[in-house]
């Protein structure tokens, strides 16, 4: 693997995979209680987060804590940022207590490719702008995998803001590259002018996007969009483009439900769904250590 981990575009499919395997190893060892590992003993790792996080960052300290590295989290809104320390400098601060690896959040797209040309600590990307969210791609293929057996041949519909969405990128260039068929759908006006350089396809209608697949995806309303006018109003963007029970019958035989969370409740997933065995949303949290304790084994050593 690479100094960096700055999205799924430059990482080849031979060394996802190699991830996801060793996500199953490092998810086995969770399972056993095993959360005293020393593959990462000695190492020192920072979590950078400019904007609100739960899982990714949680599961990221957890992850270092598991392999046995320290682990740092600077709190931005008490840090010098708050000063006006530039993103640069803030970096090279960190990087010169000769820090392992910073993993970042940050709403500019490129701040994580930014900093890596400045440090020596590796830089893994927790979430840039509307970029890439790589990480929890890694975990969302993880899920799929370990549900399915193979992620090739698959058909993964994404459903909801796809034009903002850095977790909906990263799960069309990974999942193309694994052999899944990826399919997208949402209102016009949070789909992007083109989908040149993705390999995807564009769903006619909300039956299409249930008609043949496996797993159906739900992203993040995001209810700033909203009063922006990109949306008429939350109950209408359930009405038209909501995962139901109802849709969710005319999808494959075994078919599941995703979200990255956070979820607005009865909003991108009815209730019932959401509580249902179909939606495996909780499953991708406890997915999203292992996989992370892969990432940084495999960055770190
Ligand atoms: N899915 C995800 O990135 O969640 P958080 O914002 O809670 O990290």
């Amino acid at each position: 693997m690479k100094k960096d981990f700055l999205g799924l575009e430059n990482v080849s499919k031979e060394e996802i995979q190699e991830l996801l395997d060793r996500a199953k190893f490092m998810k086995a060892q969770i399972k056993q209680g095993n959360k005293a590992l020393d593959i990462l003993k000695g190492k020192s790792i920072v979590t950078l987060f400019y904007e609100n996080s739960t899982r990714t960052r949680c599961s990221f300290e957890d992850a270092c804590m598991y392999l046995g590295a320290s682990v740092c989290n600077v709190e931005v809104g008490t840090s010098s940022v708050q000063k006006g320390e530039c993103l640069v400098d803030t970096a090279v601060t960190l990087d010169k207590m000769m820090t392992d690896a910073i993993i970042i959040r940050h709403s500019m797209a490129g701040a994580p490719a930014i900093i890596a040309q400045h440090t020596n600590a590796s830089v893994i990307n927790a979430g840039d702008g509307m970029h890439e969210h790589p990480t929890q791609a890694l975990l969302d293929m993880f899920s799929m995998e370990e549900r399915f057996g193979t992620l090739k041949g698959l058909t993964v519909s994404i459903i909801g803001d796809i034009k903002h969405s850095r977790v909906a990128k990263s799960n069309i260039i990974g999942l193309s590259k694994m052999g899944a068929k990826v399919k997208v759908y949402g209102p016009n006006t949070l789909m992007p002018w083109s989908f040149d350089g993705f390999d995807c396809t564009v769903c006619k209608s909300i039956d299409d996007a249930f008609i043949g697949s496996d797993v159906v995806m739900g992203l993040r309303i995001q209810l700033e969009r909203q009063m922006r006018g990109l949306f008429p109003s939350n109950s209408e963007y359930t009405r038209f483009y909501g995962i139901t029970s109802d849709r969710m019958a005319k999808a494959n035989n075994g078919a599941v439900v995703m979200h990255p969370g956070p979820v607005n409740r009865g909003v991108e997933i009815s209730y019932d769904v959401l509580d249902s065995d179909i939606c495996i949303k909780d499953e991708q949290v406890t997915n999203g250590v292992a996989t992370r304790m892969a990432l940084l084994e495999s960055v770190c050593i």
